[in-house]
């Protein structure tokens, strides 16, 4: 009987293959059938890709102007667009190339739906703190349903550009430190994004970004250079974007850095020897905005014709308003200096996707004002925010269980600048979010009291804001440095029974373009907490931010810490139900709080060192002078309203070889007195071997809910993959030796026991 069901299953899995590879082959068809009918310049015009301002009188001219872009629109010299929005102008672009150029071949429309499109999820960094994977995924099927009912057909997401650097603002968009959680959370994204099948109207292109290692620029710096081993670039930055492209991606962005000194865009290292070579990628490659043309800045070409052949030869498909392939490839073609076949795979590879999504069946379909109406910001998807967001809650301090409070407190102070924002959660990359419409933590907490409770709120000091939308960002310039307001926050407080006291950063402060040299509370938030502690009430402070902030003073002296994040549309609704109990936090950091910028960059994953630190009194160590080597908050970490207790960490055998797989139990009880959510994560440390391995390493993690009282018994498993690391040459290598196996509920509080992985 088994037998005959495997026997039947194996039927339905080779016909299920062969009708995708079907379809493949028809694509692949119709595809070389559309290039034999296309001049040189119509495949050139599909490499080029033009942005618009958000009316289509022409689109925004940078290099070139609106008539000329209009023109080339309509003679077929554009493939695809970006930040085109709204049913009615998409309509509109697709018209006039659908109608007017000789082939009609419809444009694809990207735009940058990083976390939801009118709906707002939390950031990415906020999302991946919930290490939960079926809601990552679903956040990111809901954005794509909103924005495919407006037209758009791609989006630039997931950025999966690890980072070690909380200076750098984009860690906002990415999935931390991580390079394990980092693959999880990418390969979700995609997952979320294209669902099954890209010919749904309701699933839209991924695009894995920014290839490769854009998140260690040096110093923290935007755009800056980016120097790394290739053992970090193979072990630890680039399993998040492989992963992406096993999941499958359908397009790859490059990058603005260069990676050690060869610029990103153009690479031939990265894109034809890993990328197409290693990873077999067949989807498109695309610039970021300009990189071609910034090949000249960066001083590795000397005009734009040399630059478009690098770009070209090096890989990229598409040029994101650089104009170089459209004013330089021809020539470069003619003179031989460029073969044909690298276009003529280019345009394959774009035009495929197009096939894939069901454009050319209907270049409109993706125009849908009535689904638009169903679909997005929809009270159901304002739900989904919620929970992503509430998930994406971590609890840093929890002094004598202050937290939860009553909702029938008599007096509650709500203070700070950020406690009556209802647009910093929006955060940045807000999309089609309206600004100001998330929902503030001052009306939530309205919302949840008692109506015998009463609210002193004040705002005690100012944080420099954007104002208007999303591309404008223009800052309101307020006095930051003015402390006039504090008195009046600290009033609030001396009548009330508890503070609550929003504070951090606005959405300004994080996000492309926005590095800062000092992460501590910007303005006199500081002062301000300090005024309010003197009051002797208890402080609770909600943090608002899209990266590790150094907040050691507040860490000694609050009674609890809410990491809030910058969580969404519904993120006052999140915050207000675990402070006052309604859901029990859960998340867990997935990125190092330093205590001091000094430290950076500081992550959980470090090698050991010839000398490591052991004690405070010895000098010649791997150590500071002036400070702990520790973090203020590990990798990993986050509380609960109750209590987990690991015990009886077990392992099925304490020798084996490389083709077995080893099983880790644990026992998680739940000690509490609340139902919970516990992510439990398995380390591994590899304690000899030809490289120096990381003291810890993540390999996986479960995300359980137990009752008061329940106990669970964990279970993992670790196989060679797991257990194998990228030598110099990018082989994967697994040696023989002792390991370690950790497990625990953050990267520092583990349980250890240790096998051998025999010849
Ligand atoms: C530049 C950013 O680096 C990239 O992530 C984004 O997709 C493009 N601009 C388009 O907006």
């Amino acid at each position: 009987m088994l037998i005959k069901n495997c026997f039947s299953l194996g039927i339905i899995f080779t016909i299920m293959i062969m009708a995708v590879n079907l379809s493949a082959s028809t694509i692949a068809m119709k595809v070389d059938s559309l290039l034999n009918q296309m001049t040189l310049k119509e495949k050139i015009g599909q490499l080029n890709q033009y942005s618009s301002t958000w009316q289509l009188t022409g689109p925004k001219p940078t290099q070139k102007g609106n008539e000329e872009r209009y023109e080339d629109l309509t003679n077929g010299m554009v493939g695809s667009m970006l930040n085109v929005v709204t049913v009615d102008e998409i309509k509109r672009a697709q018209e006039l190339v659908v109608e007017n150029s000789r082939l009609g071949i419809p444009l694809l429309f990207g735009l940058d739906v990083i976390h939801g499109y009118k709906t707002m999820f939390p950031i990415p960094l906020a999302q991946a703190a919930s290490w939960d994977m079926q809601a990552i995924e679903k956040s990111a099927r809901i954005a794509a349903k909103e924005a495919s009912a407006s037209g758009i057909t791609w989006t630039f997401s997931p950025m999966v550009d690890l980072t070690r650097d909380p200076r750098w603002g984009r860690i906002i968009e990415c999935a931390g430190e991580d390079p394990y959680l980092g693959a999880r959370f990418g390969k979700a994204m995609v997952r979320g994004y294209q669902g099954k099948d890209l010919s749904t109207d309701n699933t839209i292109a991924a695009c894995t970004k920014h290839f490769a290692a854009y998140g260690a620029p040096e110093a923290g710096r935007e755009y800056n250079r980016v120097s790394i081993s290739n053992y970090d670039l193979y072990n630890i930055y680039l399993p998040p974007y492989k992963a992406t492209i096993d999941e499958g991606v359908s397009t790859v962005m490059n990058a603005f850095n260069t990676l050690n000194g060869v610029p990103a865009t153009g690479n031939q290292f990265l894109v034809n020897e890993i990328l197409r070579g290693k990873w077999n990628f067949s989807g498109f490659i695309l610039s970021d905005w300009a990189t071609i043309s910034e090949l000249i800045t960066h001083g590795v070409a000397k005009d734009m014709k040399q630059a478009t052949k690098i770009a070209i030869t090096g890989g990229t498909d598409v040029d994101m308003e650089s104009s170089a392939y459209i004013d330089y490839l021809e020539e470069l073609i003619l003179e031989g200096e460029v073969d044909e076949e690298l276009l003529d795979q280019a345009v394959r590879r774009i035009l495929t996707v197009k096939f894939e999504l069901g454009l050319f069946d209907d270049p409109y379909k993706y125009c849908s004002k009535e689904r638009e109406k169903e679909q997005a910001y929809t009270e159901k998807n304002h739900k989904a925010a919620l929970e992503m967001a509430k998930k994406s809650i971590v609890l840093l301090k929890n002094e004598n269980d202050i937290l939860p409070l009553s909702k029938e407190i008599e007096r509650i102070a709500v203070v700070g600048p950020l406690a009556a924002d209802k647009d910093a959660p929006l955060g940045n990359w807000r999309c089609q979010a309206k600004s100001n419409s998330a929902v503030s933590l001052l009306s939530a907490i309205k919302n949840s009291v008692s109506s015998k409770t009463k609210i002193n709120y004040a705002k005690g000091c100012n944080l420099v804001k954007m104002d208007g939308d999303y591309q404008d960002y223009k800052p309101v310039q307020v006095n930051e440095t003015d402390t006039t307001g504090i008195q009046q926050a600290v009033k609030a407080a001396q009548n009330s029974d508890v503070i609550i006291a929003a504070v951090g950063e606005t959405a300004l402060l994080s996000g492309e373009g926005r590095s800062r040299q000092n992460i501590d509370l910007p303005g006199v938030q500081k002062t301000l907490l300090q005024e309010l502690k003197k009051t002797g009430k208890p402080l609770v402070v909600v943090l608002f931010n899209g990266r590790p902030l150094t907040i050691n003073w507040t860490e000694q002296n609050a009674s609890a810490i809410v990491e809030g994040w910058l969580a969404g549309s519904q993120s006052g609704n999140a915050l207000a139900s675990v402070l006052f109990g309604d859901y029990n936090p859960s998340g867990k950091l997935p990125v190092t709080f330093p205590r001091n910028v000094g430290q950076i960059p500081i992550y959980y994953n470090q090698l050991n060192t010839g000398r490591p630190k052991l004690d405070e009194n010895t000098v010649f160590v791997s150590r500071y002078i002036d400070g702990p080597n520790t973090p203020l908050y590990p990798f990993g970490y986050g509380l609960s309203y109750t209590d987990f207790k690991y015990d009886n960490l077990k392992i099925s055998d304490n020798r084996i070889s490389e083709d077995q797989t080893l099983q880790v139990k644990v026992d998680v009880k739940n000690t509490g007195q609340r139902k919970g959510e516990e992510i439990v994560q398995l380390y591994i440390r590899d304690l000899i071997a030809s490289y120096a391995r990381p003291i810890k390493e993540l390999k996986g993690f479960k995300k359980i809910s137990l009752e008061p009282g329940q106990k669970e018994t964990v279970k993992f498993y670790l196989d060679r993959d797991k257990l194998s690391f990228y030598n110099n040459q990018y082989e994967k290598i697994c040696e023989p030796g002792q390991f370690e196996v950790m497990v625990g509920g953050n990267s520092v509080d583990l349980l250890k026991t240790s096998f051998k992985m025999v010849e």
